[in-house]
């Protein structure tokens, strides 16, 4: 086998069919079970969009209600998952506390072994619901804060919000919260999707498939990045006192420099699209008026300069977790929870996959070329 054989990363590999989404990076478009993401976003719940990924068709209004009121029941932070994390120290990072819950969720789910499609859309509505007490919980015991129940009168997101905050949320900001929520639910098969597709491929349970994906989306090359974003912008320096136009200036002046220093800068490129992520005109206008809505125009100067001067040099485009970082930042989260809300996102995506791996499985396990060393004598 030639090296030129060899399609490390599995770049341009195609490894099955999925009928879950359609990434077409010559459209720029994004498609959920048939539906444009930007449709999807301006139009519906993060709770129909779940319900869309899993059954294939929105909710029709019974079934809708039915969903939400399962996933209302779902909400409250097990006792058994809290004191898990009360395990965990403070310096543990969000997303391995993410990681141990859902473990911890899996090892005590009646259902774990049981793969059947009642089953499996049963656990992956109780993670789907369940996620939001996890992450909100988590940045509030770092803060020293006490746990905020659940309210059942509030959608998906303003609870998600309420629990982490403790605050009735502005309705401009649960707006933009929904929006990166659909936005994030589902990318095909992305690094994590294929990690959770691998798992379910040797028919292992749901748990563990959400469990290793969460691990691969930990990276900064993939879920990370969203988190790295913001370290970028605390590096340059976040000057709420600066114009537009001077955070631009320093924005540009650092990314120049960083990129004559070589460096890869989180939040721009994607292995799929390479004229511009489909999803960040969406997000960018939710940053927008999250901008408008919390007055804070020097973070746009940011967010433009960068974007600028990596255009200049090198026209990479950003992708959707460059704008989600400086809104998720301007909600109120602490940077280190920006990857965990991917993931209680990613959930529904990552579980429809699961799902329909399990519908027409094959063991995944591709081949290597070995360029060890000849065999010898011991
Ligand atoms: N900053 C600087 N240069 C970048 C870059 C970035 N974010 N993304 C790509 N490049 C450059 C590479 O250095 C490389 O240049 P070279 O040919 O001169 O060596 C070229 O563009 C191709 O990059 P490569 O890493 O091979 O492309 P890929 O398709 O394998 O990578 C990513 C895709 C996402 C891994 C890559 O763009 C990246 O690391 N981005 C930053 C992490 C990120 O934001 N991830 C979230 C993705 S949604």
């Amino acid at each position: 086998m030639t090296e030129s054989e060899i399609r490390k990363g599995l770049a341009g590999v195609v490894v099955d069919y999925t009928a879950v989404s359609k990434v077409n990076p010559d459209t720029n478009s994004l498609l959920y079970r048939g539906y444009p993401v930007q449709e999807l976003a301006a139009k519906c719940s993060f709770e129909e969009v779940a319900y869309l990924l899993w059954h294939g068709e929105l909710p029709d209004e019974t079934q809708f209600r039915k969903f939400v009121e399962t996933e209302r029941a779902g909400r409250t932070l097990a006792p058994v998952v809290r004191s898990a994390i009360d395990e965990l120290p403070l310096s543990a990072h969000p997303m391995d506390v993410c990681r141990t819950a859902v473990s911890v969720m899996g090892a005590c789910h009646p259902l774990v072994e049981d793969s059947s499609p009642a089953a499996n859309l049963a656990k992956a509505i109780d993670l789907f619901a369940a996620m939001p007490a996890v992450v909100a919980y988590d940045q509030r015991r770092r803060r020293g804060q006490d746990v905020v129940e659940p309210r059942d009168d509030l959608g998906y997101s303003a609870n998600f919000l309420w629990m982490t905050f403790g605050e009735d949320p502005a309705a401009e900001v649960v707006e933009a919260f929904n929006v990166s929520m659909i936005l994030y639910a589902e990318h095909s098969f992305n690094a994590s999707t294929f990690t959770a597709r691998v798992v379910t491929s040797t028919l292992s349970d749901l748990h563990s498939a959400v469990t290793a994906a969460i691990g691969a989306l930990k990276g900064p090359l993939h879920g990370g990045a969203n988190e790295a974003v913001m370290h970028t912008f605390d590096e340059i320096g976040i000057r709420p006192e600066e114009t537009l136009e001077e955070a631009a200036v320093r924005a540009k002046a650092w990314m120049e420099d960083a990129l004559a220093q070589k460096k890869k800068i989180m939040g721009f490129g994607h292995r799929v699209y390479k004229r511009g992520d489909s999803r960040v005109p969406t997000m960018k206008a939710a940053l927008d008026k999250m901008i408008a809505h919390y007055g804070r125009p020097e973070l746009l100067g940011l967010y433009n300069g960068l974007e600028q001067a990596m255009d200049e040099a090198k026209a990479i485009k950003p992708n959707l977790d460059y704008p989600t970082g400086p809104a998720y930042h301007l909600m109120g989260f602490d940077t280190p929870t920006f990857t965990p809300i991917f993931v209680a996102s990613r959930i529904t995506g990552w579980t429809a996959h699961i799902m329909e791996q399990v519908g027409s499985n094959s063991l995944i396990r591709p081949l290597s070329a070995y360029n060890g060393k000849e065999q010898r004598a011991l």
